[in-house]
């Protein structure tokens, strides 16, 4: 079927010169995509290809478009996420050509119809940041789908999806779980999450950790992050878990961890990295005690069961923008920020350029891979190839200025003999 190109829709053209300086100054942190997009300009490896892109739509993401862009693609955006699109940036990549569809704050309709009109462009290719479009090529939008040569998947909770439709031998097309990258989650999820989720909850309280009891549910790579960038502002911090070794290895950590049933009357502050759902819950919010803020940084916005919250409460203000505070039937107030929504990208700015140069290098190196190979490869979820993955971090630390060693040619023997052990 041929492809119908809609117009992009934004929230405000104006914003295009605003969202250019905020694209440029973070492109001065993601060396990395500029030289791919280099080779791109040359090579033009994307040449007549349609990648459509869901991913929030922050100034990293609009770089990572316009690598694309660079290389020969007609790219199409939309959200992944109703709350998290900078305007000023959508506005900038459509200027640029870049087919955007992303609205800050609108409603799910319009979100829906957003993923809509990029899968109506029939794309060959599809980068989902938590498998939105994913979901639609497999259910309502299955006529879409026979263009897609493949995927890739930015996040945890998007490969758990798309694992799921594996799983249930209803995967149309094989898909690279860019998350997975070591490049990916043990810097972005990590470094990124911890820090942008810590700073939302300054830019949206103003409230002093030191000294705060933080409870951090999920253990994780976003959760490790979160735990020592609350440790290191000097919080008190306790996690909570339900794997056995991620638990051991919070507690070998110097955490003190525990069920979230005595976690809840213990915390100041409230964070979810779990990517499950209703992890704080009624029983939990009638255990916290007077002024616990609670938020969540995982991908989607069933983590804190907030229809819950809002049930259970008496009384309901909202002392400052992006933050709603519920006052329960026992007198206590509970403060939610950012509606339970991704609180680093909802009232931040999401994970610094320099981690998301890593994270979106994948993503392009990913596309060029898989225009190369999805053709022999099964409908499964792979792996991003190793050597991709490393070349990534040599990239990183060439850009930074590190050297490191390289193995011998007797190192190399040594290392692959069974038959030499000691000296
Ligand atoms: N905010 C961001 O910028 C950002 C960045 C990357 C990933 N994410 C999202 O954050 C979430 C976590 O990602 P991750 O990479 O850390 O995942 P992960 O799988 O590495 O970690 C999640 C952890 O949560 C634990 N868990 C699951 N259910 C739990 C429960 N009910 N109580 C306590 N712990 C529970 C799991 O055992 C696991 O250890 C996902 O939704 C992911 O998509 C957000």
């Amino acid at each position: 079927m041929t492809p119908t190109i809609h117009a992009s829709e934004v929230a405000d053209m104006s914003l295009a010169g605003h969202g250019e300086g905020l694209c440029d100054w973070s492109a001065q942190s993601m060396p990395i995509l500029a030289r791919l997009r280099e080779r791109y300009a040359a090579e033009q490896p994307f040449a007549g290809r349609r990648i459509a892109i869901a991913v929030h739509i922050t100034t990293e993401t609009a770089n990572l478009a316009l690598t694309l862009q660079a290389g020969g693609a007609e790219v199409f955006l939309c959200a992944s996420n109703v709350r998290t699109t900078n305007d000023a940036v959508a506005a900038y990549a459509a200027r640029q050509g870049v087919h955007v569809h992303g609205i800050q704050g609108e409603d799910r309709e319009t979100y829906a119809a957003h993923c809509h009109r990029v899968l109506d462009a029939r794309p060959h290719l599809v980068i989902d940041d938590g498998a939105d479009l994913t979901g639609l090529l497999h259910g309502a939008r299955t006529d879409a789908a026979s263009d897609v040569v493949a995927g890739l998947e930015e996040t945890t909770a998007g490969i758990q999806r798309i694992r799921s439709l594996e799983a249930d031998g209803l995967l149309r097309y094989p898909v690279i779980a860019v998350n997975e990258a070591r490049t990916k989650h043990l810097f972005d999820n990590r470094y990124g999450t911890g820090q942008s989720t810590m700073d939302a909850v300054l830019r949206l309280t103003n409230t002093l950790v030191a000294g705060a009891r933080v409870v951090v549910a999920g253990y994780g790579m976003c959760g490790k992050g979160v735990a020592a960038r609350a440790r290191g502002m000097g919080a008190d911090v306790l996690v909570t878990e339900v794997d056995h070794v991620r638990a051991l290895e919070a507690v070998m950590d110097g955490y003190r961890v525990m069920e979230m049933d005595r976690a809840a009357e213990l915390g100041d502050l409230f964070i979810t990295v779990t990517s499950s759902k209703n992890v704080l819950r009624a029983e939990h919010f009638a255990l916290m005690p007077d002024g616990a803020i609670v938020c969540n940084s995982g991908h989607f916005d069933v983590e804190i069961d907030v229809p819950a919250l809002r049930a259970a409460a008496r009384k309901h203000t909202r002392p400052r923008p992006g933050v709603d505070q519920y006052t329960l039937a026992n007198g206590r107030r509970i403060t939610l920020l950012a509606g339970g929504e991704v609180v680093n990208l909802a009232a931040a700015e999401g994970n610094p350029a320099t981690l998301m140069d890593m994270s979106f290098a994948n993503q392009v190196l990913g596309c060029e891979y898989l225009l190369r190979n999805a053709a022999r490869m099964d409908h499964r979820v792979h792996a991003l190839p190793a050597d991709i993955d490393d070349h990534v971090a040599d990239l990183k630390l060439r850009t930074l200025g590190v050297g490191i060693d390289t193995l011998s040619e007797e190192q190399i023997a040594y290392l692959r003999s069974w038959d030499q052990g000691s000296a």
